[in-house]
């Protein structure tokens, strides 16, 4: 018999402010047609009133819990994945552990951007299979929104973001059967840091931030777009076949395959690049923007209650964003 990290719940939450392409053309030199041919993103959410990213992860994890059919108290571990935390510090686990009211519950945060589920993913998968935590809460959860140049000189990032957060609850299982997480793989190349990066407030600079620095628009996300597109459309599906070929399988076997949300066309090339049928692959971009950390766990949810991700299915996920980071996974869900 062995430990496998079993899929419990899932859960996602959006905030209800619909944000259109026709909404930032009022705000931004922007059209609705560039978005939408750049991108394939029509609207995203963005959040209406004050709120933080763990306070958006508590309701995705109370849907997740509610699948699982488990009480908060029930949670060993949280692993919190953000770009967007809170604050500098504590980390949104630790605040996300006080809205669950779970004290004393071992709280993570990790810093991996787009790849944060599937990072995520890993440590929940090590920690179940070394028999240290039984039940480990994933939660991915970003509040852009308030973050982004939301104005011509920003138009490039700003276009892309959405607020939202998901939620998977992993459980240990002791099973014969192939069943949960198979294989995930993840990587960084630190030499592309500042191709896609917030550079302030700095713990390199004295002081970290001033009124200067913040008329020059340096607290701002920064993309080199291009660059990103490039490594993108080449890691994703190289990863991606790297984990099926280490499970024995290719992607004709799979049922259900999830890229991270970053841009609908770089969802087209992973799914070129595989030569995967419509049926088998799932975007939301087009209504939720990239939702970075979130992006996976709240298409992974949509797929399980809409019946796309059944019972036996075999699923596998892929993400590449800031660091650059990536990463893949395979599952028997
Ligand atoms: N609306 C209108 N025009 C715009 C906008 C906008 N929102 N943003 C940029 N432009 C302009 C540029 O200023 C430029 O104008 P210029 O020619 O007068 O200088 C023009 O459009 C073309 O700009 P390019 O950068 O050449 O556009 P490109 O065709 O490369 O597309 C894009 C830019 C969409 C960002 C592309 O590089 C891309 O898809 N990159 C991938 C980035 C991505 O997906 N990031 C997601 C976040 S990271 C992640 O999750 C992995």
């Amino acid at each position: 018999m062995t430990i496998r990290a079993k899929i419990l719940g899932t859960g996602h939450y959006v905030p209800e402010r619909v944000v259109t392409n026709h909404d930032l053309e009022k705000l931004m030199d922007t059209s609705d047609e560039w978005i939408q041919q750049r991108t394939g993103i029509k609207e995203r959410r963005w959040i209406s009133e004050e709120m933080g990213a763990s306070d958006m992860g508590k309701f995705a994890a109370e849907k997740a819990l509610e699948m699982a059919g488990m009480e908060a108290s029930e949670i060993d571990a949280i692993i919190f994945a953000t770009l967007s935390p809170d604050y500098n510090f504590p980390g949104s686990a630790c605040l996300m552990n006080d809205l669950l009211d779970i004290p004393g519950t071992a709280s993570l945060d990790i810093r991996n951007q787009c790849s944060g589920f599937i990072y995520g993913a890993q440590i929940a998968d090590a920690w179940i299979r070394a028999g240290i935590y039984k039940k480990v809460l994933f939660v991915g959860s970003e509040v852009h929104s308030t973050g982004l140049d939301i104005s011509t000189r920003g138009r490039d990032v700003s276009v892309i973001f959405g607020d939202g957060a998901g939620a998977v609850i992993f459980g240990a299982e002791e099973t014969d059967e192939e069943v949960g997480i198979l294989h995930t793989e993840v990587g960084a190349d630190g030499r592309y840091a500042k191709e896609l990066w917030v550079e302030l407030p700095s713990s390199r600079l004295i002081p970290r931030l001033t009124e200067e620095m913040m008329a020059e628009g340096r607290h701002f996300p920064k993309m080199n777009g291009r660059e990103v597109f490039k490594q993108a459309s080449r890691k994703l599906p190289s990863s991606m076949l790297n984990s099926l070929k280490v499970c024995g399988y290719t992607p004709e076997d799979v049922d259900l395959f999830i890229p991270h949300q970053a841009n609908l066309r770089i969802a087209e090339m992973f799914q070129k690049a595989l030569s995967i049928p419509n049926e088998k692959i799932y975007n939301n971009i087009h209504k939720f923007g990239n939702t970075t950390a979130a992006s996976i766990p709240i298409a992974l949810d949509e797929c399980v209650r809409n019946e796309r991700l059944k019972p036996g299915n075999l699923f596998a996920a892929a993400a590449f964003g800031a660091g650059f980071t990536w990463g893949s996974m395979v599952l028997r869900y």
